[in-house]
């Protein structure tokens, strides 16, 4: 065969090649919106000073106080059903072996995640794939999990009871279990008019749930008019979070979450060999190892962080992103090296920090007992 030849159809295999790769690739990475990203990079430029954020009567990126709670009309509020909810939440009984309650791994002494990387599972106490998140402000989620497979609180609380290496609970065992419970059949029968059932026992720990809401916090005080409420570090930070950081491309609204997907290149830590996140409940190439965006607020009180656990503190995260993310495959082209100064990392901190507020105060109920 001529030279020319086998190199214009090298040329040409390398051509289709790269048109291939090009396809997979514009198939598989997180779509950009131009728009959207030149103003990103205008706010990544924008310098800040801290009298010109005084100023602001609204934040860049609708950071603000939360609004309030929504409550679904098919599980309204009622004393009686928070209380119910709350019992629940810290019944044992609820568990195959009467051990794990949704507090062991949502725990009120660790901003009601478990403090550990990876939660022990149902049994023989091995790590599961996932952190614990917290359950602190879930009422203003757009779905539930990392990876956002259920729509409701209502439906996500039932997953845990039967999930074999959560709770491990057989529903009908576990369901004749809390009826023979006398006064649990009394609450029951008061609250929504029947017997215990997985769907009311869901609706009850939901209600209970919405009320884990974070009071006012030093942030929210700044953001309400109190330009004292927060320090200049706090305010540097704050403007590094909406500016040079870019943190509000994806932590924005009252809550500092858009409830999107991402993949954050994190290196996959645990006992899973692989974790395709969201890409499992869309099945869509460009969601592979994406999760949810957490909210921010009480964020010092739920170490360690994201959904590896792998971080330890909120130095380490912020470290992560000024290193523009991790290095795993498929990640958003959001995340940028941020050439940050120890001092901003110490800002944004301090920043995160100033977005803690109180929470109600909760004493472990009285669970009712078998007779
Ligand atoms: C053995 C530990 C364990 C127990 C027990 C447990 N959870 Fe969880 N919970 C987790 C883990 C781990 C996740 C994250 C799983 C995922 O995203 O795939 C989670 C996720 C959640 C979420 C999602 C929060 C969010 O921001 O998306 C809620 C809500 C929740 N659990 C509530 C409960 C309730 C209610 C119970 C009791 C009925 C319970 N959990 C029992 C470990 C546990
Ligand atoms: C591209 C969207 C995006 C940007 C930009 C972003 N984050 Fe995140 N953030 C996420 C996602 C997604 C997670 C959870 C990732 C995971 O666990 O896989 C997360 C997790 C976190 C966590 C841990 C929360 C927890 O409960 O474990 C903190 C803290 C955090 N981000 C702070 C920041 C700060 C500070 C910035 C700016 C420097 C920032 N984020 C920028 C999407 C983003």
């Amino acid at each position: 065969m001529d030279k020319r030849r086998l190199c214009g159809l090298r040329g040409y295999t390398a051509l289709t090649f790269s048109v291939l790769v090009l396809m997979f690739s514009a198939v598989q990475a997180e779509p950009i919106d131009a728009d959207k990203e030149k103003k990103v990079q205008r706010a990544r430029r924008t310098l800040i000073t801290i009298s010109t954020l005084d100023q602001m009567t609204k934040l860049p990126g609708d950071i603000g106080p939360l609004p309030s709670v929504p409550i679904p009309a098919a599980n309204l509020q009622t004393p009686a059903k928070v209380e119910l909810g709350k019992q629940l939440f810290f019944d044992p009984r609820l568990s195959g072996n009467d051990h794990w309650a949704c507090a062991t791994c949502h725990n009120p002494s660790f901003g009601y995640s478990d403090g550990l990387p990876r939660s022990l599972g149902f049994g023989d106490e091995k790590e599961l794939g996932r952190h614990s998140p917290t359950i602190i402000n879930i009422a203003f989620n757009s779905s539930q999990f990392w990876d956002g497979r259920a729509a409701t609180m209502e439906e996500q609380a039932m997953g845990p009871i039967v999930a074999v290496r959560e709770m491990n609970s057989d529903p009908q065992v576990m369901i004749k279990k809390i009826t023979g419970i006398p006064a649990y059949n009394e609450q029951f029968k008061q609250v929504f008019g029947e017997q215990p059932s997985l769907k009311n026992i869901g609706m009850a720990i939901a209600a209970f749930e919405r009320t884990v809401i974070t009071g006012e916090s030093a942030f929210d005080r700044y953001e309400k008019g109190n330009k004292k409420a927060l320090t200049d570090q706090e305010k540097r930070g704050l403007i590094l979070f909406v500016s040079k950081a870019a943190c509000t491309q994806c932590h924005s609204g009252p809550n500092f979450t858009d409830s999107s997907f991402h993949n954050l290149g994190l290196p996959q830590a645990g006992p899973l060999k692989k974790d395709l996140g969201r890409y499992e409940v869309t099945k869509d190439p460009k969601d592979k190892g994406a999760f949810k965006v957490p909210g921010l607020r009480n964020i010092a009180m739920t170490a360690p962080y994201m959904h590896t656990g792998a971080f330890a503190t909120m130095e380490e995260v912020v470290e992560f992103y000024n290193q523009g993310g991790g290095p795993g495959a498929n990640k958003t082209p959001k995340l940028l090296k941020l050439n940050l100064t120890d001092s901003e990392k110490e800002d944004l901190v301090a920043f995160l920090k100033s977005l803690t507020g109180a929470l109600p105060q909760i004493v472990p109920p009285q669970l009712p007992s078998r007779s």
